[in-house]
């Protein structure tokens, strides 16, 4: 089996993380990458030629750093999770939260089928209501000319779902009808297939309604795909220094509290969140901005924007968190396809489906989550980062080598994270 536990990585060097990795995986039923595939993380992934057929104009690349959440168990399994972002703490505030979550079981993660929503704006209506219900007349038709756009995802047991019709009878330019097209799209991100039923469709909505159908578009509020996780944590196991597991807990219930009623700290809670989840989503070359924008239109849906977790507590007094969250994430497809380190990521996971992605990125969310309320009701965010911010701000400054580690360690016990401070040590180092 795979463990996910691997203690001291975090002192190793970059070569001995790599080859703790490889150990990792090479027992029977780990994930077996192999040296190529492994090596797309030591080179960022993605040659200039490949980039050049991505996007427009390119001229080169640019990189992020890609770290390994550790401790995760997710419906039982181990997972080792590969994210890929800029921000200190979070890779090591996700694998910390996973460690204490695993002694209460990991987290139970569930996904919803895959069905993804487009929609068809139609206009020039004589009667709305009379549209609304010619077109539910036709349903099983136009579903049936709608699934036969993709006969591969078809095969696969995809394909339109349902059709809804929805009245928008407060526009500024007066009514209209959205007609939403419900489209199972299995393994994929599914923007392409359902956008192409959508332009398929629309002639036959306007044959139907003598209207005029204008967009035709994937809606990113994905809220028939979503992922929910949970995990329980052993209150005992909560406890540090002086702050008892009772303390902790209701510190991050109290926490939780805040942005469930507060936008302006509810918008900061779900940042926190969303540090876990666009980290792994862009790890495995997903789109982090339809991520994004589905889960603050997720948290707004109640015309309140509010948390997209809970924390509260169980009979016994353990700390229960819950998220969930549209997930939107393909394993097929787009640049999960084509970018040999998001290649790679998907198969460090061991994952073959979009629905067991989603699983562990809500994970990987709600530990980030707990991270930082953990942090936030005690000892405050500062600490944590403190370290790795002030090797930032020395590379800023122009330390290299062992000078990094010497200008951070003493703006630390200074506990004066500047870039003239940096600026000043390095000077004296080197005079
Ligand atoms: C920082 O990137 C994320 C936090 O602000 C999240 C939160 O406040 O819950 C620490």
């Amino acid at each position: 089996m795979t463990t996910s536990r691997i203690s001291g990585f975090y002192k190793m060097t970059l070569e001995e993380r790599r080859a703790k990795l490889a150990d990792a995986l090479s027992s029977p039923s780990g994930a077996h990458l192999t040296h190529p595939e492994f090596a797309a993380w030591t080179t960022g992934g993605l040659s200039p030629e490949s980039a050049d057929h991505m996007i427009e104009n390119v001229v080169g690349l640019h990189s992020l750093p890609l770290g390994i959440a550790l401790n995760f168990t997710v419906n039982g399994k181990d997972v080792l999770v590969p994210m890929s972002i800029e921000e200190p703490s979070v890779v090591a505030g996700a694998s910390f939260m996973a460690k204490l979550a695993r002694v209460g079981g990991g987290f139970q993660a569930t996904a919803t089928e895959p069905h993804m929503i487009g929609q068809m704006q139609v206009l020039d209506l004589a009667n709305v209501h009379l549209a609304q219900l010619s077109l539910l007349e036709h349903k099983e038709k136009l579903l049936a000319e709608a699934d036969a756009v993709d006969p591969v995802l078809k095969q696969f047991g995809g394909g339109a779902h349902n059709l809804e019709v929805r009245v928008i009878s407060d526009s500024p330019i007066g009514p209209f009808l959205v007609v939403h097209l419900i489209y199972d799209v299995r393994d994929a991100m599914g923007a392409n297939a359902v956008n192409t039923a959508c332009e398929r469709l629309a002639p036959h909505i306007e044959a139907i309604t003598g209207g005029r159908v204008h967009l035709r578009i994937l809606s990113n509020l994905a809220d028939h795909r979503l992922a929910r996780a949970r995990c329980t944590i052993p209150v005992n196991e909560l406890a540090f220094d002086d702050f008892t597991g009772e303390k902790v807990r209701d510190g991050i219930i109290e926490a939780w509290a805040f942005a469930a009623s507060d936008p302006y700290r509810a918008a900061t809670h779900n940042k926190g969140i969303m540090n876990g989840v666009d980290a792994v989503v862009i790890a495995t070359g997903n789109d982090w901005r339809a991520i994004e924008a589905g889960a603050h239109a997720y948290a707004a849906r109640s015309g309140r924007y509010t948390s997209l977790s809970t924390w509260g507590k169980d009979r016994d007094g353990n700390l229960v968190g819950t998220l969930e969250m549209p997930m939107a994430v393909g394993i097929v497809g787009g640049a999960t396809k084509v970018h040999p380190a998001a290649q790679a990521a998907v198969k460090l996971m061991g994952v073959i489906t979009a629905n067991a992605l989603a699983e562990i990125i809500v994970s990987v969310g709600l530990a980030q989550n707990m991270a930082a309320l953990r942090a936030l009701a005690t000892e405050g965010i500062q600490r944590g980062h403190m370290s790795l911010h002030a090797r930032q701000v020395a590379i800023a400054a122009g330390a290299i080598g062992d000078q990094i580690e010497k200008v951070a360690a003493r703006m630390v016990v200074e506990k004066v994270v500047r870039i003239d401070r940096a600026e000043q040590i390095l000077k004296d180092l080197q005079d």
